[in-house]
């Protein structure tokens, strides 16, 4: 293991350079235009694979962008980790908000990172948290201290929904077999105070159409005698939500598992300070769910937000018009034991419910996932946790995210191994966001921990 540490420390600047300049390719899978770039994306991560020693290394093609695979497997007697991460970006819009470029990386001081951090579009989401996994495999297997077998599997499309990489885990079974999955695309608490993620929000999520007259109309010549198709959708939207921002859907709630008291005030013993979140975020004050804390809006309880919304005139300076139809994007963040599909189904029911006789609605399901919580009490757990104690010098705090990542739960269900979700990153990385970044501290750090996982899962699981 120290030779593995030393060569991480004089690799150092040549880690970082590769990382820079998969930065450099923009990789965002929901754009066509795109196409190209994600493919040559998936080639450089390919390469990285052979060059750090990796067997087997095939970019395999899918109905959407490719899979890079690639395994090292020393001895069928030791323990088989997957590694799971994604290459695909979310799109950098709205480009005028980045102070640099998202596709040039730049390294700049934050307060959160006072070492530095760098900022490109997928810094922390998911390449360099991805990368972190090859540079730690190239240390251990150049050092001949890799501890496992390891497998990678890293996909282009987990920000679209990964629609295709269900059919590759159930086509490719036996090439997929190991003992566990260890992903790094979450966060920690803090750069000293670390934790794992045990669990992740489900996802379903919704476009809707709603049609009034049937073409544009003047504003004023109609306006007062014709339903607004816009002003509908406010109004319908704003119905799902009661005064306590308590969803209004029959039925969302029945399943939602309802955690003890102890449990919860567990959870709420985690770090967290709400004066500090404020003032990040720019807000007086937070709001949700009455008789919840922030940390369990954001985790253990569901949720129905819009994410785009659209219709009439949105072009420079005013046009008098009364549109003839309005658009909007709606996710729910679901929690065990909801079901996506069924949520998606009651949510259609609903909308089509409550719309008045004077519009259309149309809902468009897109892509959904499940809920997952990991245990802690299984040794690819316990590995984790002891090797974050190693290098942070603290041990982990067990926190569940609010995020998603859809494949974890067709991980268990397909594959039938657990995830461990081992991410580096912070909340306040602003992923998906205009300045995502990621400090060098968490991708040195990452590199670091990775090694003494395998190493501690060796032994546990020996
Ligand atoms: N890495 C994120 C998920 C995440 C981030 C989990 C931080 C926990 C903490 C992932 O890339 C992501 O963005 N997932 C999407 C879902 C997907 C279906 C588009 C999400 O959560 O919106
Ligand atoms: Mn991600
Ligand atoms: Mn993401």
């Amino acid at each position: 293991m120290q030779k593995t540490q030393t060569y991480i420390q004089s690799n150092k600047e040549r880690f970082l350079e590769e990382l820079l300049e998969l930065l450099r390719i923009p990789s965002v899978s929901a754009d066509p235009a795109y196409a190209n770039d994600v493919r040559r994306t998936a080639t450089f991560v390919a390469d990285s694979l052979k060059k750090a020693g990796a067997d087997s290394v095939t970019i395999h093609e899918t109905k959407g962008h490719p899979i890079v695979y690639g395994e090292k497997i020393l001895d069928p007697s030791l323990p088989t980790v997957l590694v799971y991460g994604h290459y695909d970006v979310q799109p950098a819009d709205p480009l005028e908000l980045w102070d640099s470029p998202p596709f040039e990386p730049v390294i700049k001081k934050t307060d959160l990172h006072p070492q530095g951090a760098i900022f490109a579009r997928g810094s922390c989401d998911d390449k360099g948290q991805m990368f972190m996994h090859v540079k730690a495999f190239e240390a251990m297997y150049a050092n001949d201290e890799l501890a496992c077998n390891v497998k990678f599997m890293i996909e282009g499309e987990e920000e679209v929904g990964s629609n295709n990489l269900g059919t590759f885990c159930r086509a490719n079974k036996e090439m997929l077999n190991c003992d566990m999955v260890l992903i790094s695309d979450t966060s920690i608490i803090a750069n000293d105070v670390p934790s794992i993620n045990t669990g992740l929000r489900g996802l379903s999520y919704v476009e809707v159409e709603v049609t009034g007259p049937n073409r544009d109309l003047h504003s004023g010549v109609y306006g007062g005698g014709v339903a607004n198709p816009i002003n509908v959708l406010c109004d319908m939207i704003s119905s799902m939500m009661d005064e306590n921002k308590h969803i209004t859907i029959p039925g969302f709630y029945d399943k939602v598992a309802v955690l003890s008291d102890e449990e919860r005030t567990e959870m709420n013993k985690a770090p967290f300070n709400l004066e500090e979140y404020q003032k990040d975020l720019g807000i007086a004050v937070v709001q949700g769910e009455k008789g919840y804390t922030t940390l369990e809006r954001t985790s253990i309880r569901p949720t129905l937000d819009v994410n785009g919304i659209w219709g009439g005139y949105i072009g420079e300076g005013a046009k008098t018009v009364l549109p003839s139809k309005a658009f909007a994007k709606i996710s729910m963040r679901l929690v065990p034991n909801q079901s996506s599909d069924e949520i998606t189904e009651i949510f259609q029911k609903h909308f089509e419910s409550i719309a008045p006789a004077s519009v259309k609605v149309v809902v468009r399901p897109h892509h959904g996932g499940e809920p997952v919580v990991t245990p802690t009490d299984t040794p690819e757990y316990q590995a984790a946790a002891k090797a974050m104690l190693q290098t942070f010098g603290k041990a982990p705090i067990p926190q569940r995210g609010g995020g998603s990542i859809p494949i974890v739960a067709l991980f268990e269900e397909v594959l039938e191994v657990k995830s461990v979700l081992m991410g580096f990153g912070l909340d306040s990385d602003s992923i998906h966001s205009p300045n995502e970044h990621y400090g060098l501290f968490n991708y040195y750090r990452g590199i670091e921990t990775i090694p003494y996982f395998y190493q501690n899962y060796a032994e546990l699981k020996g």
